[in-house]
């Protein structure tokens, strides 16, 4: 990575403001669903302790829109994060008022503060610059280590390091490191997997893939809209009638490009969106009219680990069918532990995809999954991410 991080400038004694994406799914009492973003944080925020940093530590969780709603405080986070770190994070009650202020003028080296949640001022998304400039005030360096928010302009994403020497923390050179390398340098045969729900969301990537890629498996609901467009019958199934044409072209220009583009060719769908509803694998030519298409089906799924065990680096973004329901999670699954297995580089992108992995306990078994979901997808369509474009270069 080209941009200044921690390691590059002298942080003891100093004040520290580090953004960080804390936004992690709770239940309806606060229990935090995932803790792995705050997890994913401990490096840079470990580092900045052990050299006498003043940490203060700010973020958003939801989107709030603007005003303070006792669902979306960070108390939990804070808890977690004591937890976590072994020593005690004090929650100021609020962003840039008076207990932000108490607490960030009587930190002490070593000390970890938390602001409360960002977006509870609607000037944070804004990127007003008094804000950003009020935020700035309370330090002497900002790091930057939120990936999953890099790819918003939002003031404390971006707008304060016009104010403060800005750099990276660890996370997010990480992210950059391992995606930019797959991408940049790949050890090939270089893949990608795309699933999830829609082509719409994910054509930008796709676009950018199919000039990197040698194969590019396609799975999960966008698939449909691809059958579609060969004249198939979709049945119920998910499937975007105004991109006929775009999945059309994506087949040609993966063909102009020399880039092998798989497609499912059996499917298993299901009666009704219902976890236990009657489910059969059929062909792709030959989906029913009145039945959905929910995962790849049993052919699909040996096609696709074979083609896999080729590859030295595999990039995948989207579960490969409705992964929330047991009986629709086999192809997700499959390929999830195929690649586990792989000695090939296997990077995870996506929310969704990376929460299929954590259901099954082989997070460990991947080379990187990123805590980005939109930051990921943006980073791999090649967008340039404000939260990054912001820091000093090196
Ligand atoms: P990610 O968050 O990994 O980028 P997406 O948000 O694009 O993935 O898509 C994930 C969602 O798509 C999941 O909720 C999953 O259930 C849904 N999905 C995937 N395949 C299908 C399908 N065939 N029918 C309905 N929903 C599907
Ligand atoms: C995410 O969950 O993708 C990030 O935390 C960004 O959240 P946002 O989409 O509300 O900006
Ligand atoms: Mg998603």
């Amino acid at each position: 990575m080209n941009k200044k991080t921690v390691r590059d400038v002298e942080v003891s004694g100093k004040k520290v403001l580090v953004r960080c994406d804390f936004n992690v799914p709770q239940k309806e009492d606060g229990t935090i669903t995932d803790n792995r973003r705050i997890v994913a944080a401990l490096d840079t925020i470990n580092y900045l302790v052990e050299h006498n940093a003043k940490v203060i530590l700010c973020s958003h969780l939801g989107r709030p829109k603007g005003e303070f709603k006792k669902e979306f405080s960070l108390e939990p986070v804070a808890k977690e994060l004591s937890r976590l770190l072994g020593k005690e994070v004090k929650l100021a009650k609020d962003v840039i008022g008076p207990s932000a202020t108490e607490l960030t003028n009587n930190i002490k080296e070593g000390e970890v503060v938390l602001l409360e949640n960002v977006r509870f001022h609607r000037e944070e998304t804004d990127n007003d610059p008094e804000f950003a400039k009020k935020l700035a005030s309370f330090a002497d360096l900002y790091v930057n280590d939120a990936f999953g928010s890099a790819h918003r302009a939002h003031a404390s994403t971006a707008g304060v390091a016009e104010y403060l020497p800005a750099v990276s923390g660890f996370l997010i050179e990480k992210e950059i490191n391992f995606m930019g390398n797959a991408l940049e340098n790949p050890e090939r045969p270089f893949m990608a997997i795309l699933g999830g729900k829609k082509v719409s969301d994910k054509i930008g990537v796709i676009e950018a893939l199919l000039e990197k890629v040698d194969t590019l498996l396609i799975g999960g609901a966008m698939a449909y809209t691809f059958f579609k467009s060969m004249g198939y019958e979709v049945g119920k199934s998910i499937c975007e009638l105004d991109k006929l044409d775009l999945a059309r072209e994506i087949m040609e220009k993966a063909k102009t490009k020399g880039v092998k583009l798989m497609l499912p060719v059996d499917t298993k769908v299901g009666k009704e969106f219902d976890p236990n509803t009657e489910s059969k694998v059929v062909k792709c030519t030959q989906i029913p009219k009145d039945w959905e298409g929910y995962d790849i089906g049993t052919e699909t799924i040996k096609m696709y680990v074979e083609e896999l065990k080729k590859a030295k680096t595999v990039v995948w973004n989207g579960p490969l069918g409705l992964s929330e329901f047991e009986q629709f999670a086999v192809g997700t699954d499959t390929i999830a532990k195929a690649l586990a297995d792989s000695d090939a580089i296997t990077i995870i992108g996506g929310g969704d995809s990376a929460a299929a992995i954590e259901r099954i306990g082989i997070s460990d078994k991947f080379s990187h999954i990123s805590t980005g979901g939109g930051a990921s997808l943006e980073f791999l369509e090649g967008k340039k991410l404000p939260g990054i474009e912001c820091l000093l270069d090196k």
